[in-house]
């Protein structure tokens, strides 16, 4: 019998989720600014940590995450903090301090007021 008190356990500790979109009509997507590139990187990064897995961390693709004047970007559950990120060093920072260790990396936070 399950136990209807205790909030369920996350199947991952954490979870990154990176948009990949890409447009064909011409307006700015995160697939234009090396979104697919990241989300490797971020895969391999992880994997290569030892953090990958079930009560570890997830890297999974995503489609537009309607945040598109901040791109490219990624937000990472529990915490649902999001990242606007510009090269690898950023990946690897996020994968290390973040993904890793649970702490933020404020330089890279999507401002609040970027949407679409
Ligand atoms: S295209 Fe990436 S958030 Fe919209």
């Amino acid at each position: 019998m399950s136990d209807t008190t205790s909030p369920p356990t996350s199947y991952y500790e954490r979870h990154i989720f990176f948009c990949l979109n890409q447009r064909t009509n011409g307006e700015d997507c995160c697939a234009q600014h090396q979104a697919q590139e990241a989300f490797d990187r971020c895969k391999q990064q992880v994997k290569a940590a030892g953090l990958a897995g079930p009560g570890k961390v997830r890297v999974n693709k995503a489609g537009c995450l309607d945040r598109c004047a901040a791109g490219p970007v990624a937000v990472v559950y529990p915490e649902a903090v999001w990242y606007s990120f510009v090269d690898t060093q950023d990946i690897d920072e996020i994968v290390e301090s973040h993904l890793k260790n649970g702490k933020v990396v404020e330089r890279l936070l999507t401002p609040a007021h970027l949407g679409r």
